[in-house]
């Protein structure tokens, strides 16, 4: 009998070494040796991962890792990357040729913007943004020529959420593939390939190290697609650090705990925010004003752990309201044990233009809080304070 996702991310672990570890052994190691001069030979004969060569290409603390990530999400198979970026990239780049078409979301995180827009004209791949508010629009969009979608529910920074379902249809009736950003949910929440996603992406950076320390993406999906990827990695090079991967392999032992602790504190806030009197909105997936509260609640275990809202005062408010706070940090990561505020109109969306930016509800006043593990009375209680100062 398979073990609870729950159990998996705490025991799936590489194979004991002789030296009887309890906690899992991290392999730094660039490459690896051979009993012989025939094994080696062999070891180069085909692509297959069964023998480790060399750590561009495979390493046992990175396939743990990976493992860990794809028992979580359900998939068949998967690869690690040194950032979500890279996962974003290494996917566009293995899946997309000249002449493609890829439809996207236009609520995307900043610099998945900038790959779609700015690189990849570079070699003839074209893009078309859809509104994840109005999914009965996106059929109409696709092409003959159309490749891949690409979704992040809910979405950076905006907390737009999709049907996953829905889109799973249209992508399967188009055999177009389906490509999900999972970073705001983690498969402790949501689990698109349930829904019918080919491809999960994920910035490990965020709530799967959820400690700030280390750098990593994955993507995890069909076997047949994850070769292909796989080959792409090794030979162009965006590999997971083993260190890094170890950080992150242990981090998930802990991924539920801390995802359903982020949401508890994310719902309180969200509620105690409604009711501001500096606040004109705000928006929590788990809120039923959310205009996709019921899609939300039908396809995600909790909220999750971001919360945006929108200041009365506009954006010297924001910037005020910032400058006020006195225990939440100022920085741009998110999915952090400790609560973080961001202003994504002067920082991760800044390269969008303004129409682009107000297109996808990133308004001058928007604040996005990255709910940490905090005792939620301080939490709150900084929040209201630099509100009060706003
Ligand atoms: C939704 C989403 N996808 C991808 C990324 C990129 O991840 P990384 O910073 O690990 O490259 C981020 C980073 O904030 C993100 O929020």
């Amino acid at each position: 009998m398979a073990y609870s996702p729950e159990t998996q991310a705490i025991r799936l672990q590489t194979r004991r070494t002789a030296e009887m570890e309890h906690s899992t052994p991290l392999f730094l190691t660039s490459s690896f040796v051979y009993h012989s001069a025939e094994e080696m030979a062999s070891a180069f004969t085909d692509d297959s991962l069964d023998i480790n060569i060399y750590s561009r290409f495979s390493n046992p603390t990175v396939d743990e890792f990976v493992t860990k990530v794809c028992a979580l999400e359900g998939a068949e198979d998967g690869v690690a990357t040194g950032t979500g970026m890279a996962a974003v990239f290494s996917t566009f780049m293995t899946f997309l040729s000249q002449g493609d078409h890829i439809l996207s979301a236009s609520a995307v995180f900043g610099s998945t913007h900038t790959i779609l827009t700015k690189y990849l004209p570079k070699w003839g791949i074209e893009s078309t943004y859809f509104d994840m508010t109005r999914p009965e629009t996106i059929e109409a969009l696709v092409r003959p020529n159309t490749k891949m979608l690409y979704l992040e529910t809910p979405s950076n920074p905006g907390l737009d959420i999709i049907d996953l379902a829905l889109v799973g249809d249209i992508c399967q009736r188009h055999g177009i593939l389906f490509v999900v950003d999972n970073c705001f949910a983690t498969p402790a929440v949501q689990q698109p390939i349930r829904f019918g996603a080919d491809l999960v992406i994920h910035s490990a950076t965020k709530f799967m190290d959820g400690q700030g320390r280390v750098l990593g993406g994955v993507v995890v999906g069909r076997k047949d697609l994850i070769h292909e990827l796989y080959l792409m990695v090794r030979n162009t090079g965006p590999s997971l650090s083993p260190f890094n991967a170890w950080v992150l392999s242990k981090s998930l032992e802990t991924l539920f705990l801390r995802m359903d602790k982020h949401a508890e504190n994310a719902l309180h806030l969200a509620q105690a925010l409604e009711n501001n009197p500096h606040v004109s909105h705000v928006k929590y997936p788990f809120l039923p004003t959310h205009a996709q509260y019921d899609i939300a609640v039908r396809q995600m275990k909790n909220g999750g752990g971001i919360v945006a809202f929108e200041l009365k005062g506009g954006l010297e408010a924001g910037q005020r309201f910032l400058n006020a706070l006195q225990m939440i940090s100022m920085t741009n990561n998110l999915g952090d044990s400790r609560t973080i505020a961001s202003h994504p109109s002067s920082t991760t969306h800044s390269k969008l233009s303004e129409a682009d930016r107000l297109a996808v509800g990133i308004t001058p006043g928007l604040v996005r809080i990255s709910v940490g593990l905090e005792g939620v009375v301080d939490i709150v209680q900084d929040v209201e304070q630099a509100l009060e100062r706003s």
